[in-house]
């Protein structure tokens, strides 16, 4: 008998029962024009899916101030809600389970995404000086504490949008640098109300839209994506280890249904690099299913799955270029290569419904 490869096991994941453990991460593809996902985006994810198999979107904007990108797809509107519906029917068709990553940028934006021009939004008024990608980012526009409440109520209004359309449950990106990490991380919090200062205060918009979105839909459809000892786009702590225990902890008073981790170890996207911090604090103080991502091939992804370091595995850049992956990992063959060059154009195409399958 060929020895048990623990990505290929089942899991149960609340009430979804999972197949295998190799999850498709939330991968932005800048391929749905004026904010509205498109049929393309049938056969990109539905080439991905498998039957007990989790895919999680790409970020979608809860709002229409929420892009800092080209061509990202949203969920506040009617006509993105139905623009949705024939994807996920597409997932759903081949036994995948699929969860909508709900987004806003905040300050890694600039005016040209905003309604009427205006500034971003953010905890702070200090804008992104260099960026992660280059990107052209305008100063932000601190919010005051009373408009605080209309941005939780868009992310609950986008998780039930993603219920509408069909999704399986929502997953909320606090990571990456993006407004809810804005908050959480005391290089960029700056605030005096009671958003900022103490770690109870940079984690309440966290949590208050946890809360809201978990209310909204149920408890066990809800996951939260955080990227506690990254640095991206110029959004560090001076204490991660401190700020993702709490986490951890915190979040299990709302009983959501995952935490999805990055790796220290991407303290760049993209990059590996060796780190003194480890995830394992967060995954043993969380009560719920604990993902990780970054930087994981079969091998390693294999070891934190047999050691019971995660649940499950999320895979980026290697799901993106091999629409076949759990089969590849399951055969044990080559990989095709990811082109990186391709990762943000707005073909519809190429470097993303073109990647081939395993022959035969
Ligand atoms: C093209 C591309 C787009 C990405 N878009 C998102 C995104 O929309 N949301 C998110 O949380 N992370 C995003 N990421 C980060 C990935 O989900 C993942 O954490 C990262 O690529 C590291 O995992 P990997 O080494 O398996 O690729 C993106 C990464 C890439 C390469």
């Amino acid at each position: 008998m060929a020895p048990t490869i623990p990505l290929l096991t089942p899991y149960k994941m609340g009430n979804f029962n999972l197949s295998h453990r190799v999850v498709l991460a939330p991968l932005t593809r800048n391929r749905s024009y004026g904010n509205v996902p498109q049929p393309h985006a049938i056969l990109y994810y539905s080439q991905r899916a498998t039957e007990g198999g989790l895919l999680i979107t790409e970020a979608t904007g809860v709002s229409d101030t929420a892009q800092g990108y080209p061509e990202t797809p949203g969920i506040w509107t009617k006509e993105q809600v139905e623009a949705w519906k024939p994807i996920v029917n597409a997932v759903h068709e081949k036994g995948g389970l699929f969860f909508c990553q709900i987004w806003h940028v905040g300050r890694v934006s600039n005016n040209g995404f905003q309604p009427n021009g205006e500034a971003p939004i953010s905890s702070t008024d200090k804008g992104v000086t260099t960026g992660l990608d280059g990107g052209d980012w305008s100063p932000p526009r601190r919010l005051t504490t009373d408009e605080i409440p209309a941005l939780v109520n868009d992310f609950r209004l986008a998780a039930r949008n993603a219920i509408d359309a069909g999704f399986d449950g929502v997953e909320i990106h606090g990571a990456n640098g993006y407004i809810i990490d804005q908050f959480l991380k005391d290089q960029v919090n700056d605030r005096t109300d009671q958003y900022g200062g103490t770690l109870e205060n940079r984690c309440r918009l966290a949590l208050e839209i946890v809360e809201a979105v978990a209310n909204e839909i149920g408890r066990d459809k809800v996951g939260i994506r955080l990227s506690i000892f990254a640095n991206y786009l110029e959004c560090g702590d001076s204490d991660p280890e401190a700020l993702g225990l709490y986490m951890a902890k915190a979040l299990n008073k709302y009983k959501i249904l995952y935490l999805h981790v990055i790796e220290p170890r991407m303290v760049q996207v993209g990059n590996i690099f060796e780190t003194p911090y480890s995830t394992l604090p967060m995954r043993k103080a969380f009560n719920g299913t604990f993902i990780s991502a970054g930087g994981y091939k079969k091998d390693d992804g294999n070891k934190a799955v047999a050691d019971g370091n995660a649940d499950l595995i999320a895979f980026g850049r290697l799901f993106l270029a091999n629409p076949d992956l759990p089969r590849r990992f399951e055969l044990d063959v080559e990989l095709n290569k990811y082109n990186r060059a391709t990762f943000y154009i707005q073909d519809p195409v190429v470097g993303y419904t073109d990647y081939p399958f395993l022959e035969g």
